[in-house]
């Protein structure tokens, strides 16, 4: 039983509500890895080991509830003839899986193991990973295997798209069957892409079978809707309690009113806009509704290929007109509510002592310096 204390935080926020907005001058003891005591400085107990933070602001950890991270290749090429303006259509997932399904468990870790260390040190500390980038039974497989290795949070992807030159109908029998069996024992969610404007995608019907499939094998359910154009997937995944459903850019005002009130979350990825050139979701129209919004990497080498959670905060700020606190609460209670944890997120007693220690005297400077790495995550 190791007591930790740390001092000299400048700032603390910790979305206790006890607190009414972050402390100032606080320290924090964490006893295995669990916050056991927050108050004002010069008032902590005695402890085991202690750390000075020399006037740091400290928040919440960043809880990055949708990654892509376990994958091989490289899509820079994609990238830039997209900024000369190529539309994203998904098609270079392909690209990807040919990639992945030709690397070897080694190279893999390896990568993933990569991708994990900078979102660490930019402040996350819980993090989700997806498989999608097999698209065979092995793969997918080996994929949630390599995932577990990092995280609790795994998702099973084999819904991402159709791999070229497969039937549509032999494929959703392939995921539902034989790789839903095989995957579901590594996984704790499922996912799908449904959007229906892709001819590569899932439709309504279609993501309903794989998503109640996954239900009865003991997943926990996901969606990746509204990405591209109108759909279904934002009343598909109200309509069947999945945690979350991700992207949201193209909502109808029926959309919004299933999403208020329901205990599905509404997670915003603008680094996808800001690395497709497409516009914004309206986070707006979502908070004003009541919305529990979360912010996300989606980090993958198609459609957004960085870690920084930072860098979604300033996106949120600038591009989505979400105040830095509503950004903030959204990187953290918000990613946590994404993936069901109550444990994660924040600060309050009990909680992980898991945080994002930030070379900054206030949490403002997450949106006010843009792209400076001020964020590193600690787990005590
Ligand atoms: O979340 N939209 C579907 N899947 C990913 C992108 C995958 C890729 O292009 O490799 C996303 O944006
Ligand atoms: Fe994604």
């Amino acid at each position: 039983m190791t007591a930790h204390l740390v001092t000299g935080i400048g700032e603390l926020v910790t979305h206790d509500p006890r607190f009414g907005g972050p402390l100032r001058d606080a320290a924090l003891v964490a006893q295995d890895g669990v916050v056991v005591w927050v108050g004002p400085s010069g008032e902590e107990p005695a402890a085991d080991a202690r750390t000075d933070l020399g006037g740091a602001a400290v928040v919440p950890g960043f809880v990055d509830s949708h990654t892509h991270l376990v994958f091989a290749g490289d899509r820079a090429a994609e990238f830039e003839a997209r900024m000369s303006g190529l539309p994203y259509t998904g098609g270079g997932i392909a690209t990807t899986v040919a990639a992945t399904r030709a690397a070897s468990d080694d190279d893999l870790r390896r990568r993933l193991a990569a991708l994990v260390a900078e979102a660490r040190a930019l402040g996350t500390t819980t993090v989700e990973v997806k498989s999608g980038y097999g698209l065979d039974v092995d793969t997918e497989q080996r994929l949630l295997r390599l995932a577990r290795e990092v995280t609790t949070e795994t998702t099973f992807l084999g819904a991402h798209v159709v791999p070229p030159g497969t039937d549509r109908a032999e494929y959703l029998a392939l995921v539902t069957g034989p790789m839903l069996a095989a995957c579901a024992p590594l996984a704790r969610w499922a996912d799908v892409f449904c959007e229906p404007a892709s001819p590569i995608a899932f439709d309504g019907d279609e993501a309903r079978e794989v998503l109640e499939a996954a239900a009865r094998a003991g997943l926990g359910l996901r969606v990746h809707g509204n990405q591209l154009g109108h759909g279904p997937g934002a009343q598909l995944a109200v309509e069947l309690g999945a945690a979350s459903v991700d992207h949201c850019t193209y909502l109808t005002d029926d959309d919004v009113s299933a999403l208020a009130g329901s205990g599905t979350v509404a997670t915003l990825l603008p680094g996808v806009e800001f690395s497709t050139r497409s516009p914004y979701p309206d986070a707006r129209r979502l908070l004003d509704a009541g919305v529990e919004v979360a912010l996300a990497s989606d980090c993958n080498p198609g459609t957004c290929f960085s870690t920084s959670m930072p860098l979604m905060i300033a996106l949120a700020v600038r591009e989505m007109r979400m105040t830095v606190t509503e950004a903030l609460r959204a990187a953290t209670l918000g990613g946590a509510r994404a993936l069901r944890r109550d444990d994660v997120g924040h600060l309050r007693l009990g909680a992980r002592a898991d945080l994002a220690v930030l070379d900054a005297p206030t949490h403002r400077h997450l949106a006010y310096r843009p792209g400076v790495p001020i964020a590193r995550g600690l787990r005590l």
